[in-house]
């Protein structure tokens, strides 16, 4: 049919199909700035503004859940109608809408996936309202998920929006710098008592560390490198592409949880017009291999195939398509005739070690370590420090209990996507959602039989991953059908894929065992841990692994009271970890943000608090006196390095009992006593609580991770930094450039960042294991110090060769600063001056330098977690009302993206504590593939949310900086079961903490 419309002023006439959805006519028709996100109206990515003409403010609508039929003559306005273009040349620059400037302002945008929806979404808000209080601007936005923000600083750019707009100033100019000072409440904000009305603060409190030094762009909230164009809605991401002649790849998942497949008929399918390749197990080579993406040699077992005759969870590979369009594909994955001989399948993990079924009796299953396939065991893990029986037996208290944890997914609102396409040189070129591109590269050169160096792999923007797109999930798919066809292929998962096919945070059983004296020294502490990874082992090993050594190495339980300083070097920790990593017919566990942690947190701090209730102690002191301090080895340092040979290694910073003090200060943690604050008037039924965990990370993986990064002068002093490591939301590219800026001495505006492409950038292991500000960060520290050195030397040349002078500098004498190399005299050339004269005038070179990056350390950040929550004593509802994190992750790079993660981090983490959960029948078929019953945290439902940085000044880093993507992901679980535990007396043992777990707990009491 033929569509006619207005898109952002321009009339279109379209020819389109009758069923065709808006979302795809808009994307084909080049407006990317529409996003995808799932296929039911439930995530707001797709969202557009439509009114019936001109001059009616648009409402918001999914464009996902539409006909462009619907849209007849109507008048759509996408992101890309709202404003603003950069300096196009003589053309000058148009300012952003307000909307757009204030998003890039507060700091609002991390993946940027989202941003377009929610601005839309916002201008629909301010249109009719345009003095929104809060809640209304939450109301607004709650149709639009974000994964990444907590919502927090999207919140207060809709209000700082609304209120330039009020005062219709709007833009003035094309300066995106973000206003320092703006957390501090404007009057209007106070309420009659000086109190905060407003519940969100664009910055955090930062508690700076004591030998802090000045800086120019290292330490301030800059703009991130990348929101202009994201909250432009600029063709960024994986599928912003269109190629001549691009192929639809789908794949046909399996029904069935355990199985082999005794016969696979693809000719009708193969058959079907507009079918272009049509792969089942017998049509491509047997390489097995593992689909997580770590550095070689991959610490886990080999057990995955492409494609295999076997299948072992519901939504398992059966076969691959490419067609011409969406709905032949579809077609030809129905056309396809399986027949399966059903084997018993494994659901409970507790029926896995053993059983007679097993999963993965194919020949060429590679072991790691300890995997055991005729045991359905895909890792072991046996770690003993010190003599944990001696500590038991010094105990006057034993304490023993058992917690679970469930299976949850990243979400990440971008789905994995993937393009690839043979280029001019018969090189394949993977232009894919990844986070770690060039393991992509090495793992499946052998899968597709070719070598690496005929591989290309393209990061583009990416729409969060949190640990989901750490796996090579679906590019072999894509490369397998370009191989088939010699045509670029397109490959995007359904969000119900993503909950099916994907991957998920190990859901594990763990019993912990502590030993305390009565004055409250634990003297051993002992875990055990039924981890399952479901049908693949993909990070079986290293995710378990974790889970003992960052949650259990906080308490190190050393049997003697250490009063106010370190334990003796001959004083060794008695800790005990345990862990069988089994395999079910369920999807693959993963990578997940936290990778472990969280679940070891939750069981170790619930106990801890369980321990410190019933000796009568104060939760915190109890905490604290037992904390493992700065000084002390870290306890695993000499056990256990994922499979590896381990290093023993030091804490070197700590500001674990300043975090405590400053948490507790924000919370009012003092009030705890005193029982009336703990009703609510006129509402008997509800009682409040506060709780409190502590938590450690790591920072990057020791002697193992590494970066790189390359930096090159151009003519007008600017410099291109290239690194392979992967932003993917968390601003990683922008604090990069603030190091390099801030060796450079030029704002952060000449920094040139690009990541990542295997054939360009220099190698990175990818974002993972916290560690791209730290490993990735020496790496471009060092690179600048090299570019660095080499501009001073052309500076002092400059400088020594002033006519009728006899003036002698040395390049070492020089500084670099405000875009000049600068004498102690005052002296100087400008950096622009230094690049034409090596590029141009004298001794011609390139300024440029290439540097590595591997840490023999990884030290821990540390963070204490803060909640208050209101439990209704008659339905178990949990309302956590407020998270305060107070965090020591070193020196902070960047306080606007830094505390961006922060927030995001703790709403992932709320999530997990009170209502994430993947739920599975007893045939192993998902319950919840859907947004709408998987509930992802909104808008209009996050408590306030207070991020406090203690710096300290890490010494094993140029800058002082430590990890803190994951950390957030911790403490909120333990912190908010011990709130309940604190408001209602009972302690739920198993996430998440949903109103009826609560509820029965409160009938057992
Ligand atoms: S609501 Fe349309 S893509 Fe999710
Ligand atoms: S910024 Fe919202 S989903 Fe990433």
């Amino acid at each position: 049919m033929k569509l006619s419309l207005t898109v952002n002023g321009n009339h279109l006439e379209m020819e389109v199909k009758v069923n065709a959805r808006l979302l795809e006519v808009l994307r084909r028709a080049g407006y990317f700035g529409v996003k995808h996100g799932c296929d039911d109206g439930t995530c707001g990515a797709c969202a557009v503004l439509i009114a019936p003409d001109a001059k009616t403010p648009g409402k918001i609508v999914n464009t996902c859940t539409m006909l462009a039929a619907q849209v007849e003559g109507m008048f759509i306005t996408t992101i890309e109608g709202l404003g603003g273009i950069q300096q196009h040349g003589w053309k000058g620059t148009e300012p952003l809408h307000t909307l757009q400037q204030a998003f890039v302002e507060t700091g609002a945008i991390q993946c940027g996936y989202c941003t377009p929806a929610q601005i839309l979404a916002a201008k629909a808000l301010l249109d009719r309202e345009p003095n929104p209080i809060e809640a209304q601007v939450r109301d607004a936005l709650a149709g639009v998920l974000c994964r990444c923000t907590g919502y927090v600083k999207p919140v207060e750019a809709v209000m700082q929006a609304a209120k330039t707009l009020r005062s219709d100033l709007g833009p003035q100019t094309a300066d995106h710098s973000l206003p320092i000072g703006l957390q501090e409440p404007t009057p209007e904000e106070l309420g009659p008592e000086g109190e905060t009305l407003t519940q969100t603060r664009v910055l955090p409190k930062l508690i700076v560390a004591p030998t802090r030094t000045e800086t120019q762009v290292f330490g301030k909230p800059e703009v991130k490198v990348d929101a202009v164009k994201l909250v432009q809605g600029k063709p960024a991401f994986t599928d912003d592409v269109e190629l001549r002649g691009m192929l639809i790849g789908k794949i046909l998942h399996s029904p069935v949880a355990h199985a082999r497949i005794t016969h696979i008929d693809a000719s009708r399918a193969r058959a079907l017009p507009g079918v272009a390749a049509v792969l089942t197990w017998q049509d491509i080579p047997r390489v097995v291999y593992s689909t997580a993406g770590q550095s070689d040699p991959i610490p886990g077992p080999l057990d995955m195939f492409s494609l295999d005759s076997k299948v072992r969870f519901v939504g398992d590979r059966v076969a691959f398509v490419a067609a011409e369009t969406d709905e032949i594909a579809q077609e030809a994955l129905e056309l396809i005739q399986v027949q399966y001989e059903e084997l018993p399948a494994i659901i409970d993990p507790r029926d896995a070690m053993g059983n007679k079924t097993i999963i993965h009796d194919e020949p060429e299953y590679v072991n790691f370590a300890d995997s055991e396939p005729h045991q359905n065991i895909a890792a072991k893990i046996r770690i003993d420090i010190g003599d944990v029986e001696a500590g038991f037996k010094q105990a006057d208290l034993i304490f023993e209990d058992e917690y679970t944890v469930q299976k949850v997914q990243q979400a990440h609102i971008e789905p994995h996507v993937c393009v690839t396409y043979w280029d001019e040189d018969d090189r394949l070129v993977i232009r894919t959602s990844t986070q770690v591109p060039f393991h992509v590269r090495r793992i499946l050169a052998p899968v597709l039989g070719l070598p690496p160096k005929r591989i290309r792999v393209i990061k583009p923007r990416i729409g969060g991953g949190f640990g989901g797109k750490q796996e090579v999930l679906i590019e072999d798919v894509c490369a397998h059908l370009t191989i088939a066809t010699g045509r670029p292929v397109r490959l995007e998962y359904t969000r119900e894929e993503e909950f099916t096919a994907s991957r998920s945070r190990h859901p594990m059983r763990v019993r912990i065992k502590t030993g305390v004296k009565n004055d409250g020294t634990i003297t051993a502490n002992a875990m055990y841990a039924l981890s399952d990874t479901g049908a693949y082992g993909c990070h079986a090993l290293t995710v378990t692994g974790n889970t003992g050594h960052k949650s259990m190495a906080l308490y190190p339980a050393y049997g003697i009271d250490r009063g106010d300083g370190v334990a003796p070097p001959e004083v060794s920790p008695n800790v005990r970890f345990y862990a069988d990593v089994v395999y079910t017919n369920t999807p693959p566990s993963g990578a997940f943000r936290g990778y472990g942690v969280p679940q070891g947190y939750f069981p170790v701090d619930t106990h801890i608090e369980r321990i410190a209730r019933e000796l009568g102690l104060d939760p915190l002191e109890f905490r604290l006196k037992n904390a493992l301090r700065a000084g002390e080895d870290h306890p695993f340092s000499r056990a256990w390095s994922e499979g590896r040979e381990p290093h023993p290694e030091k804490i070197q910073t700590c500001a674990l009992q300043q975090c405590a003090e400053q948490g507790a200060a924000a919370i009012n943690w003092a009030r705890g006593s005193n029982g009336d604050w703990r009703s609510v008037p006129s509402k008997p039924w509800l009682r409040k609580g506060l709780g409190v965990a502590l938590v450690m990370q790591g920072t990057a993986i020791p002697y193992l991770d590494m970066g790189a990064a390359s930096i090159k002068m151009n003519d007008d002093g600017s410099f291109n930094v290239l690194v392979g490591a992967t932003d993917l939301g968390t601003g990683s590219d922008t604090v990069l450039g603030q190091m390099a800026a801030e060796v450079l001495g030029v704002p952060l505006d000449d920094i040139l960042m690009y990541s990542s492409d295997t054939d360009f950038t220099p190698f990175d292991k990818g974002a993972y294991a916290s560690s791209t500000t730290y490993i990735s960060g020496a790496a471009v520290v060092k690179a600048a110090q090299q570019v660095a050195e080499q501009i001073k030397e052309v500076a002092a040349e400059m400088l020594n060769a002033i006519p009728n002078t006899q003036y002698r500098i040395r390049p070492e004498e020089l500084a670099l600063h405000d875009k000049k190399a600068i004498a102690p005299d005052g002296h100087s050339v400008t950096l622009e001056q230094v690049a034409l004269e090596s590029l141009h005038h004298s001794n011609q070179r390139q300024i440029m330098a290439v540097a590595s990056y591997m840490s023999p350390v990884s030290p821990p950040p540390f963070a204490a977690q803060f909640a208050e929550v209101t439990v209704d004593t008659e339905t178990g509802q949990v309302t956590v009302d407020k998270l305060v994190m107070a965090l020591d992750c070193g020196r902070i790079v960047n306080p606007a993206t830094a505390s961006g993660q922060i927030e995001g981090g703790m709403a992932q983490a709320l999530g997990y504590g009170v209502c994430e959960e993947m739920l599975f029948d007893a045939k192993g078929r998902s319950l919840n593939p859907r947004f709408d019953a998987y509930r992802v945290m909104r808008a209009d439902e996050m408590p306030q949310m207070t991020t406090i940085f203690v710096e300290t000044d890490e010494p094993t880093h140029p800058f002082g900086v430590k990890a803190v993507a994951e950390i957030p992901m911790d403490g909120v679980a333990p912190a908010v079961a011990n709130a309940v535990y604190d408001a209602v007396g009972v302690q739920v043992k198993g996430l998440p903490l949903t109103p009826e777990k609560v509820w029965r707990a409160l009938r057992e009491k």
